[in-house]
């Protein structure tokens, strides 16, 4: 049975796709919860789910990233988890921090990279006035956003869309996207998935 680590930020919705997909004969299962802001809301719904949370508030550590994922380390380790899913988790990780976990570390990220790297995802397909927009998950490399891509969803954009109507669109599909790339991925199915 693989262990999983989740690395959120807010939320967690996505985490909580994962998790309750983590079930039967699925070849994981979560392990911990992990927030780098003790106020995530994804904590309690991870307490929820039974599965154990914590966080390590990277705000001490101002500028300092490696100090701070020293810290963030300790916990991961602990729970001694194969794979890494990085879900809402809005901290760049340092390449020595992503070459300790590379290969087993997974990233959701709301465009169809390589298009829109980087923040604002769907106000830039909007503005691109794209036909299209979606989610990709991918490995993580000391590269943002540029890993081996695992998976796609794709959504149309429709007229009159909003950031938040298209934002909510995409969101729908990484609920399903994620989980389905991780259930392959921890069964060393390396197969594309699109949604
Ligand atoms: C979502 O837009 C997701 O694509 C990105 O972080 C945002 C919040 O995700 N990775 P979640 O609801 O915290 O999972």
């Amino acid at each position: 049975m693989k262990r999983v680590a989740i690395l959120i930020s807010g939320g967690g919705s996505n985490m909580v796709a994962l998790v309750e997909s983590m079930t039967g004969d699925h070849p994981a299962r979560a392990v911990l919860v992990l927030s780098n802001d003790p106020a995530a809301g994804g904590l309690a719904r991870a307490r929820d789910l039974g599965v154990a949370a914590a966080a390590v508030d990277h705000r001490p550590f101002g500028a300092d990233r490696a100090a701070f994922e020293a810290e963030l380390l300790k916990p991961v380790l602990a729970a001694a988890p194969d794979i890494l899913c990085l879900a809402g988790f809005m901290r760049v990780l340092t390449p020595a921090f992503v070459e300790r976990f590379r290969g087993r570390m997974l990233n959701i990220h709301p465009s169809l990279l390589p298009k829109y790297p980087g923040l604002h995802t769907h106000a830039r397909a909007l503005a691109a006035g794209d036909a299209e927009a979606g989610c990709t998950v991918h490995e993580v490399t000391p590269d943002l956003d540029a890993g081996p891509i695992l998976g796609q969803a794709r959504v149309p954009v429709l007229p009159g869309d909003t950031e938040a109507t298209l934002a909510a669109r995409v969101l729908a599909k990484e609920h399903r996207l994620y989980p389905a790339v991780l259930r392959r991925f921890a069964a060393g199915d390396r197969a594309l998935v699109f949604l």
